[in-house]
């Protein structure tokens, strides 16, 4: 979980030279960048993305799929995205080595936590988080497995990466082995193993269901999209957020996230995607309950009421007091 300092202060950002991009697979670029000035570049760890604010204004996250402990260059995988808003077309068309590109980051909830044994489960693009996951635990000694699905074996990026790992590693393209079968994967829970997913909206739903009989901290998924529409604003109401430092009290009102209210009084706060999937704008709270609307927390850590999105989350009464 994010330092709760860490939403109030900048983060790192800087620009990065893209030193090298290559196709990985059908659709799939890879970028290489490096800093302009050699620089070592932050240290992070398995499961974290960073911030592309690419020249459009468009702010892209993507996971880092690099080596972790290779300080002087940071991997993301791009997937094309046809009916996308434009930020991957840029990437793919417009973007060249020798490029610089604004760079923030990296923050990571989608930490790898200790466990007996590992089942990671992959779909598409959502291999690329998991690529660092599976290095790190492979080198613990843990026991671990990875089912990675594609739709097709050329659209499945780094399966030459992951060919080293033997048979820990199974490659599921889907127009020769049809979809995962998720029943065998998951139908009886197994105490001590974490399941880590990454991949569509679709396949991320279908492995919360099957996790559902699991022990409630077995599954951890990554989304990089809303978990679903939120509530329409008609059931929004108004409420008021107390900032702790100055006692200060903002309205919210119903068609109004909190992260705009604040905005409008003059209460920056740190934030990125604006639509509760990259962590950033995490808040504590010291008073009140919120409702969830994040695709970030897990089920246990809404229930803890302990932080929230500020972009999208709001308030279950009338008040929250935020550590502000
Ligand atoms: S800004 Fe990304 S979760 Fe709030």
């Amino acid at each position: 979980m994010t330092s709760p300092a860490a939403r109030t202060v900048a983060e790192w950002e800087d620009d990065l030279l893209v030193a090298r991009k290559e196709a990985v697979a059908a659709g799939v670029v890879a970028l290489h960048l490096v800093s302009p000035s050699g620089a070592d570049l932050p240290a992070w760890r398995p499961g974290a993305h960073i911030d592309l604010l690419l020249p459009s204004g468009l702010v892209r996250q993507y996971s880092l799929c690099g080596r972790p402990g290779d300080l002087s260059t940071w991997r993301v995988a791009v997937l094309r995205e046809p009916d996308g808003a434009g930020g991957s077309a840029y990437v793919h068309d417009r973007l060249a080595a020798g490029q610089r590109l604004r760079v923030r980051g990296p923050r990571n909830h989608f930490e790898l936590e200790p466990a007996d044994r590992y089942l990671f489960i992959a779909g598409g693009i959502g291999i690329t988080p998991l690529l660092p996951m599976v290095e790190s635990v492979q080198r613990s000694g843990a026991p671990w497995r990875l089912v990675y699905g594609g739709r097709s074996r050329a659209s499945m990026a780094f399966t030459d990466e992951l060919a080293r790992y033997g048979t820990k590693v199974e490659l599921r393209p889907q127009d020769e082995t049809g979809l995962l079968d998720l029943d065998t994967l998951l139908g009886e829970p197994r105490p001590g193993t974490k399941v880590y997913c990454c991949g569509p909206e679709a396949l991320l739903t279908a492995v919360e269901e099957r996790c559902s009989r699991w022990p409630g901290d077995a599954l951890r998924v990554e989304r990089f999209r809303p978990r679903r529409p939120g509530p329409s604003a008609a059931e929004d109401s108004a409420f008021l957020v107390e900032l702790a430092s100055s006692g200060r009290v903002i309205e919210v009102p119903p068609h109004v996230s909190i992260l705009a209210a604040l905005e409008e009084a003059g209460v920056p706060v740190l934030n990125s995607c604006r639509e509760g999937t990259c962590g950033t704008c995490e808040t504590t709270v010291l008073d009140g309950e919120p409702d969830h609307r994040d695709s970030v927390l897990t089920p246990e850590e809404r229930a803890s009421g302990e932080f929230m999105m500020i972009c999208v989350s709001r308030a279950r009464g009338d008040r929250l007091v935020l550590d502000l």
